[in-house]
């Protein structure tokens, strides 16, 4: 059956990581597979089409195609913009209509990319840990929130939120993922300090006893962030809330060589979904040819493997970027001596030769 992708560029070096992507998905149908892609406009790129971040028309789309790949968005030409048109706002609205609740986050290093971490090769070498981040919920949504006068000057506020619901349905996506995996589960909050991680803490432990055979560990978030950089591969899947996921995967990331290694997933609860690379818009390298696509090819990956059901073609492509690797390509953030730098165009070249041979 042929399967509707709906491609959203975004900002920044979005179209030009998202295009390597798309030649990776065109190199798939020698292998049967039959897709249709439509674009719509997101982030800046709405702003500039229809006045609004997420366009109507984009978010439609979304809803009807079977799955959607996403860019980056923002960019200083939008950081005046009233809060609500921002490029992020977009975004984060998008996730949200979608209920894309899971957002799947590996860090996983490629051994040829040891190398290229700021951690010890020991440290790092054969890490993989799988980030479950929940995306629809916490501070990013919480009421009330904004800025105001109190008491003659201007207070800033937002609002940590959590119901057991949003945190049972997260959880069990990640002791389901930690089942298929090496069975350990860390669930990361701040419970000494706040009512709502204590919450979190107790519906985690309790949607557990579904899971006997997962091993439930809990950890402080600032702990958590010293752990990943003291030894990260005590972690198998690690469970958190948005705002601390935000920063633990770009800390995760970096263990990893680059953060434009890094895809992701975000899910509902009938694994339709959302992939983009977990790096933003880049703008200072934007339109400069030098970015990594490897995050974007990976994260159609993901794409195929979570809400496709094409494990098969998943691997093709984890493969196909290993052999690029292996032969030596590398972007400029992941460049280290006697490698050989390319651009993002020959980068996505190389990885559509691996696949073809
Ligand atoms: C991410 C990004 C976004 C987030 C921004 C761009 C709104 O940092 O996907 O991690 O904070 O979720
Ligand atoms: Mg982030």
């Amino acid at each position: 059956m042929t399967k509707k992708i709906a491609v959203l560029l975004g900002d920044g070096i979005g179209p030009e990581i998202v295009a390597e992507a798309m030649k990776v998905l065109e190199a798939l149908r020698a292998f049967g597979f039959k897709f249709e892609a439509e674009h719509a406009p997101i982030g800046g790129a709405g702003y500039d089409a229809a006045g609004d971040p997420l366009p109507e028309a984009t978010l439609k789309l979304a809803k009807q195609a079977d799955a959607v790949l996403l860019g980056a968005v923002g960019g200083p030409k939008y950081d005046t913009l009233p809060r609500d048109k921002r490029p992020e706002r977009g975004l984060l609205r998008i996730r949200k209509e979608l209920k894309l609740f899971a957002n799947l986050r590996p860090a996983l290093l490629y051994p040829q990319l040891a190398a290229a971490s700021s951690l010890k090769p020991e440290v790092v070498s054969g890490l993989d840990i799988m980030i479950v981040r929940e995306l629809t919920g916490d501070i990013y949504f919480g009421q009330p929130r904004g800025i105001e006068i109190r008491d003659g000057e201007r207070v800033g506020f937002n609002t940590m939120v959590y119901s057991e619901s949003e945190v049972r349905r997260v959880a069990h996506v990640a002791f389901g993922i930690a089942m298929k995996r090496r069975k350990q589960l860390c669930s990361v909050e701040k419970a000494n300090v706040l009512e709502c991680s204590e919450l979190w803490k107790e519906i985690v432990i309790e949607v557990g006893r579904d899971y006997p055979e997962v091993a439930l560990s809990h950890m402080y978030v600032d702990n958590a962030a010293m752990q990943l950089v003291r030894a990260p591969k005590q972690f198998d899947v690690i469970v958190t809330g948005n705002i601390f996921g935000d920063i633990l995967s770009d800390e995760a990331s970096m263990l990893t060589g680059s953060i434009g290694m890094l895809p992701s997933a975000s899910l509902d609860a009938d694994n339709k979904g959302m992939y983009e690379p977990i790096h933003g818009s880049a703008p200072d390298i934007a339109g400069k040819g030098i970015a990594n696509p490897l995050a974007t090819i990976l994260s159609v990956a993901m794409l195929l493997r979570y809400t496709l059901q094409e494990a098969a073609l998943a691997e093709r492509i984890e493969a196909a970027v290993q052999k690029v690797l292996a032969q030596g390509y590398r972007t400029g953030d992941i460049y280290t001596e006697g490698t050989r730098k390319v651009g993002t165009v020959a980068m996505g070249d190389a990885v559509v030769a691996a696949l073809r041979q």
